[in-house]
């Protein structure tokens, strides 16, 4: 493995070469608090595509239900001790470590849900200091040294302890928004809650904002109108008015769009270009790597 160097939380991180390549270790947390946005789409996708460029990649899957365990083909892990959640315990499973609760795939690693993660973050959250626990005992120890990326599904809820642990943890987001009128007012309500609360405290980035299972209508439009007009700079080119006008390509064709073979892909528990490495929206998720690995959008 590369020479790594660490840094205090707050500074940015030291680089680690990969192959020659100058990596910056980053981690990021996929979040919004509606659900069926994509979120945990993107993160099997984004994931998929960060590995495919030659970076060592692992997923967190803190979302209760499990549905990414489920979507990356480890449906078996939900059921099975231990799981990553016991890890978070003070004291109480001292014999569980991180090679535990990290299953290899064929694509990158992942640390799965559980059917006990609900109970145990019920546990959790009496406990004032939990919040910090995913940083200290997970990301922290691992990323720039076993992984370049790491990449945290949560669930969709205003109100999760592990989202609000992992945007502390990850100081970084990808937040996917569905094309509908209502998205943006929860976009607004996440941006004022869990993110302004970590603000308080972290330097919290969105690194992109992502309109998901796009239609023709008229709806998507307008929602990428108002993407443009408040968060421009957040904006992957297949959102950006400008770009995507100087291409002749209508707004209402813009957007991650929706595709069978992405729903697909998920049931066959496998990524987008595991399932069909033609799939027209697999650049898509290739351009959000890129803004992972450059820690935003690039002009
Ligand atoms: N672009 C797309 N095209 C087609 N189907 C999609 C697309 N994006 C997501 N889906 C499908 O929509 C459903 C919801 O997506 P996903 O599970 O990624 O959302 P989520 O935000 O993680 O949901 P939850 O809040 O339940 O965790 C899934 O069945 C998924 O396969
Ligand atoms: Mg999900």
């Amino acid at each position: 493995m590369a020479q790594t160097t660490y840094c205090d939380r707050e500074q940015s991180r030291a680089l680690v070469t990969d192959g020659g390549t100058a990596v910056e270790p980053r981690a990021v947390t996929v979040a919004n608090n509606k659900g069926g946005v994509g979120k945990t789409v993107i993160t099997i996708n984004v994931a998929d595509r960060l590995a495919a460029r030659g970076h060592r990649v692992l997923v967190l899957d803190t979302d209760p239900a499990g549905n990414l365990t489920e979507g990356i083909g480890l449906k078996d892990s939900y059921n099975e001790d231990p799981h990553f959640g016991q890890l978070l315990a003070e004291g109480e499973f001292e014999d569980v470590g991180l090679d535990d609760v990290i299953v290899e795939t064929e694509w990158f690693d992942v640390m799965p849900s559980n059917i006990d993660l609900g109970s145990r973050q019920n546990l959790l959250d009496q406990d004032r200091q939990a919040f910090r626990y995913l940083e200290d005992k997970i990301v922290e120890p691992l990323l720039g040294e076993r992984y370049d990326y790491i990449l945290i599904d949560t669930e969709a809820s205003s109100d999760s302890l592990f989202m609000d642990a992992a945007i502390w943890a990850t100081q970084n987001m990808i937040i996917p928004v569905e094309p509908a009128e209502e998205s943006l007012r929860g976009l607004q309500g996440l941006m004022e809650g869990q993110i302004a609360d970590a603000s308080q405290h972290r330097d919290v980035q969105i690194l992109a904002l992502v309109v998901n299972r796009c239609g023709s209508d008229n709806e998507v439009k307008r929602v990428i109108e108002e993407l443009n007009e408040h968060f421009h700079d957040k904006l992957p080119s297949f959102i950006r008015k400008d770009v995507l006008e100087s291409e002749g390509t209508r707004l209402q064709h813009g957007g991650l769009r929706e595709r069978v073979a992405i729903k697909r892909a998920w049931k066959e528990g496998v990524p987008l270009a595991e399932y069909d490495a033609e799939d027209d929206q697999i650049e898509h998720f290739d351009e959000l790597a890129r803004i992972v690995e450059q820690g935003g959008v690039q002009f």
